[in-house]
């Protein structure tokens, strides 16, 4: 007799990083609240002045990327093509500082806006990681000249 039951696809997650920060609405408030950090804190001020005056399509461009980079609609890429993030930033002088203050104001924009610890934790952590691969200023630039 055939056993009846599900068995998961281990290929396909269940439940994305984007469904679980509660998709667009929250994404949103991380990122409206992460430039507002940004732009008021006097701790960001070398990461601020690299950014344009506005910081309108700023916000929306970073918004387009978390939305397909956490697993949710791909709008980065639909509109503008491959993320290629590190070359992207490559026209802004992004040294140790620059990273610093850009991740403390993601941290405090997370545990502002995400309730989830582990999520937040998540997030964070990988977040650290890309701002690293960002810096293309300093000592022992990864992926540089070698
Ligand atoms: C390490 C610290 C970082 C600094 C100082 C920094 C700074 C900047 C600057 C100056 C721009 C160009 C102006 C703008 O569009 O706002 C930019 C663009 C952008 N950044 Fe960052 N960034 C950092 C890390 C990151 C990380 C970790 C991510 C993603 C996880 C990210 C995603 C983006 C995206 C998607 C854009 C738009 C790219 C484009 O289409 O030109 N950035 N960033």
């Amino acid at each position: 007799m055939q056993e009846e039951f599900e068995q998961p696809d281990v290929t396909q997650p269940e439940v994305t990083p984007y469904q679980l920060i509660g998709g667009d609405a929250s994404i949103r408030k991380l990122v409206d609240r992460f430039y507002v950090l940004m732009d008021e804190l006097p701790e960001a001020y070398t990461a601020r002045k690299i950014h344009p005056a506005d910081l309108t399509e700023s916000g929306n461009k970073f918004f387009d990327f978390l939305s397909g980079w956490l697993g949710g609609p791909q709008r980065f890429v639909e509109k503008y093509g491959h993320p290629m993030l590190r070359r992207r930033h490559m026209p802004y002088a992004i040294g140790p500082e620059e990273r610093d203050q850009w991740l403390m104001c993601m941290k405090q924009a997370l545990e502002e806006t995400v309730e989830d610890v582990n999520l937040r934790d998540f997030l964070y952590a990988q977040f650290v990681q890309i701002g690293e691969s960002m810096r293309n200023r300093g000592d022992n630039i990864q992926g540089c000249c070698h």
